[in-house]
């Protein structure tokens, strides 16, 4: 059966020929793969960018995750349109606007990818191929930890790292419950990445305050601008002083929620102040994980409906290593994404 892929025809693809730093990844012509049994290929148009990607770079990854063979292409988010189908997959695919998260198997930083059938969810109408990819995999992740958290309309949700990729999609979801939120950012070049975050859902209910977690007065600030009250909820995905502070703001009764360390440092944290506060701590990434695919479903529904607009930030597909870059000095603005047809 044809799989409408003509022999010999070439792509441009990010190919990682050794571990290292983003220098490794080098934009090469190669072979477009041709899918197999329950396979689709996919001509990318977004391809999610994410730290455990250049954990992988660097061949660091924990445990869990095995360094790869190499040479390899990296990318395990993507979007696109089906190019051709598998010989024992429905034709009707072909043309549909797609996103899967195709886990360890990766090849995403390329023109055209392998995506398993069963993998591909249908793009809602009118979703901007970046902010699906930005739902795919850091999307699923928001929604395990919204279920942890579980925002109510009087919280004031603390969350270091709002403007990262998962932290900017927390935020929407808390205010989309109608709470206030206190986004903390790295520097002035990310104050408009966490400001835009209240006007990018449609649905946001709640109030927002911006902070700037490198002055070390913020939590002083915080203070005056909730008007003594305290945060009820902090979801810290950073860590270090920032994490600490944050612990430290917090108000009796309140949730904890550890997602990351990003400073390096994981947030410390005693039984003295889990007791003298009444706190309650949640690790909802450590567990076996849940039903992926429903998680996913869901944070493709909460993009559709306006709860969450990640911010993106895009990058061509031959400028990975910037991409990578990014993410590892901290100049992330949202959600990184590659656009292979350029910006
Ligand atoms: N995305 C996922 O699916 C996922 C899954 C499991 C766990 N996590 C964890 O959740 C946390 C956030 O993930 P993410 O995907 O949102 O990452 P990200 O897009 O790279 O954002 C991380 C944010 O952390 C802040 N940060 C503070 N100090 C930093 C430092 N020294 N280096 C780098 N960033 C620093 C940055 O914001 P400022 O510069 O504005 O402070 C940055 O925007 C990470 O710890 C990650 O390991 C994420």
């Amino acid at each position: 059966m044809s799989t409408g892929v003509e022999e010999e025809r070439t792509m441009r693809a990010i190919v990682q020929r050794e571990f290292g730093a983003s220098a490794v990844l080098k934009i090469e012509e190669v072979a477009v793969p041709e899918p197999g049994d329950g396979e689709v290929l996919v001509r990318v148009a977004a391809a999610g960018v994410h730290a455990v990607d250049t954990d992988i770079r660097r061949g660091e990854g924990p445990p869990s995750m095995p360094k790869p063979p190499l040479p390899m292409t990296p990318g395990r988010e993507v979007a696109g349109t089906v190019e051709a189908v598998g010989p024992d997959v429905d034709a009707a695919l072909l043309g549909a606007r797609v996103v899967a998260h195709v886990g360890f198997r990766s090849g995403g930083y390329a023109e055209f990818t392998i995506a398993p059938a069963a993998a591909l969810h249908a793009l809602p109408v009118g979703m901007p191929f970046p902010q699906a990819v930005a739902a795919i995999g850091t999307g699923r992740t928001a929604q395990l930890v919204l279920d942890s958290v579980e925002f109510r309309p009087d919280d004031v949700v603390i969350i270091p790292g709002a403007s990262g990729g998962l932290g900017s999609q927390l935020a929407q979801l808390a205010l989309s419950e109608g709470a206030t939120v206190v986004a903390l950012y790295g520097g002035e070049a990310k104050r408009a990445v966490v400001e835009q975050l209240a006007h990018g859902g449609r649905r946001s209910a709640g109030r927002m305050l911006t902070l700037d977690a490198t002055d070390d007065a913020w939590p002083e600030r915080m203070t005056e601008l909730l008007d003594g009250a305290q945060p009820s909820v902090l979801i810290d995905g950073v860590g270090g002083a920032t994490g600490r502070a944050a612990v430290e703001s917090l108000g009796r009764g309140a949730r904890v929620v550890i997602i990351g360390w990003s400073s390096g440092e994981i947030v410390r944290l005693d039984s003295a102040d889990i007791v003298e506060r009444s706190l309650t701590v949640a690790v909802p990434l450590g567990r076996a994980l849940p039903d992926l695919r429903a998680l996913e479903t869901r944070a493709l529904a909460a993009v559709a409906e306006g709860r969450t607009a990640p911010p993106v930030d895009e990058y061509r597909l031959d400028d990975a290593a910037s991409a990578h870059d990014a993410i590892e000095q901290r100049r992330q603005r949202g959600k990184v994404v590659l656009v292979p047809s350029g910006l």
